[in-house]
């Protein structure tokens, strides 16, 4: 069965991995995992075109990287293809059951919104799930979209237009031919949702919503401008919840012995 997300996966690159925007966010990712040491088993869920499942590789990983769309693991096979520790495996996030991945890994790990696809009802079922699949001290990574993009809504605010982002916390977002259902979490709902991991960062990863530097878009000719706001919001700090993406770890507690 075809899924939503092919029809994006041979651009996919080209309109977010390579931008400005895409490398910036995705960089700060990285520089942020690279901290976390070496031999970690990695089960990575909504994989895309595999950049992160090629840099987590580099790092010296074990990698299981995942995407319930063929052709984004297509892309993401010809990238790995002469990475030694990288598996890819068609996985559904809104079909768990039918998975028979059952690992102890390190980490669990979804890079820019995988998450998103996700309802709250079916993000409590991937908790269970990825609980299920960390080692006693895993962690769990994810990058995620807040519902208060600081940009996005001085944007609509301009434009006069309502913000089901903020509304609802669900926008039908275009594709190409198609349209897929977004929801977003804020940090404080992840927290709430994740209460039995300890919180050990929540950080923001850039202001820009990716569609505004999309090349594609008339918006990409006011490049010069989002990434003045972008430096500016990111000097000055602005918090997790305002921003575009912004990344959560969390960790198992220790248990009481
Ligand atoms: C915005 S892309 C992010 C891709 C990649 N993680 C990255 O960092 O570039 C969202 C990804 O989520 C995947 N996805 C969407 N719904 C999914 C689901 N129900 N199960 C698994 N993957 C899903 C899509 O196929 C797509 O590859």
């Amino acid at each position: 069965m075809s899924d939503l997300f092919d029809e994006v996966a041979l651009a996919y690159d080209q309109t977010w991995t390579q931008g400005w925007n895409g490398r910036g966010q995705r960089r700060r990712v990285w520089e942020y995992l690279s901290k976390l040491g070496t031999d970690l088993r990695v089960l990575e869920v909504a994989c895309g075109t595999g950049e992160d499942a090629l840099f987590m590789s580099e790092l010296g990983w074990e990698v299981h990287a995942t995407d319930s769309s063929e052709r984004m693991i297509e892309q993401a096979k010809k990238k790995c293809a002469s990475a030694k520790s990288v598996i890819f495996d068609r996985l559904d996030l809104m079909a768990l059951d039918r998975t028979d991945i059952s690992g102890k890994f390190d980490l669990v790990f979804s890079n820019f919104g995988g998450l998103n696809c996700l309802s709250a009802r079916q993000l409590h079922d991937f908790k269970l799930f990825a609980s299920e699949q960390l080692s006693p001290t895993g962690s769990l990574i994810f990058v995620l979209m807040p519902r208060r993009a600081l940009l996005e809504r001085w944007y609509n605010l301009l434009k006069r237009r309502p913000n089901s982002r903020v509304s609802e916390g669900v926008a039908r977002v275009r594709l190409v031919d198609n349209e897929v259902e977004t929801f977003y979490f804020d940090p404080d709902f992840i927290i709430q949702q994740f209460s039995d991991f300890q919180v050990q960062d929540v950080r923001a990863l850039g202001f820009v919503p990716s569609y505004f530097s999309d090349p594609n878009s008339r918006k990409a000719s006011l490049d010069p401008l989002w990434r003045g706001l972008d430096f500016l919001m990111r000097t000055l700090q602005v918090g997790p919840s305002r921003a575009d993406h912004y990344l959560i770890h969390l960790k198992r507690p220790k248990k009481n012995v």
